[in-house]
């Protein structure tokens, strides 16, 4: 049997915080029932997953640089990194996988600095607004880019 196909689920800083972190804005689900979800709807369709969360933009660096070879898709919600690292859309860029750029918030509803991401232009797509679904709907969207089989 072929190894299924490994999605990396890359999660930016503060992120940690969710559940307690201004729940107006970011719902009262943490990162652990964020994970909780994506694992639920990769077993859907057939993937693995590897969710990662780091406050420091040069480990996302390295884990976008490491998932080359490795994964074949990655789901992104850099936090603040968005709309600031030229380092980790380089490294979107450098390792050409399908990604996918989740936000919980809907960015163009909130202040202006929000509105311009860095990460969009190395992403097939981006979802924002939805919450916590939006991982999910990510993963949808790499399955089916990915052509992967749903389970029943
Ligand atoms: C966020 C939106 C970013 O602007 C913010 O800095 C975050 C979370 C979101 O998921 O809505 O940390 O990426």
């Amino acid at each position: 049997m072929p190894q299924s196909p490994c999605i990396l689920i890359l999660n930016g800083p503060n992120l940690n915080l969710l559940g307690t972190r201004e729940p107006e804005v970011y719902g009262r689900d943490t990162l652990a029932d964020v994970e909780a979800l994506c694992q639920a709807r990769a077993e859907h369709h057939g993937l693995l997953i590897d969710f990662r969360q780091s406050n420091r933009e040069g480990d996302l660096v390295d884990w976008v640089q490491e998932a080359r070879g490795r994964c074949s898709g990655i789901v992104v919600n850099a936090g603040a990194y968005t709309h600031t690292s030229v380092a980790l859309l380089d490294a979107l860029l450098a390792v050409q996988l399908p990604a996918v750029e989740v936000h919980l918030s809907n960015l163009f509803k909130r202040e202006e600095f929000r509105h311009h991401s860095y990460i969009s232009q190395a992403a097939i797509g981006l979802i924002c607004g939805f919450g916590k679904d939006g991982y999910a709907y990510a993963l949808d969207a790499l399955a089916s880019c990915l052509g992967c089989k749903e389970e029943a």
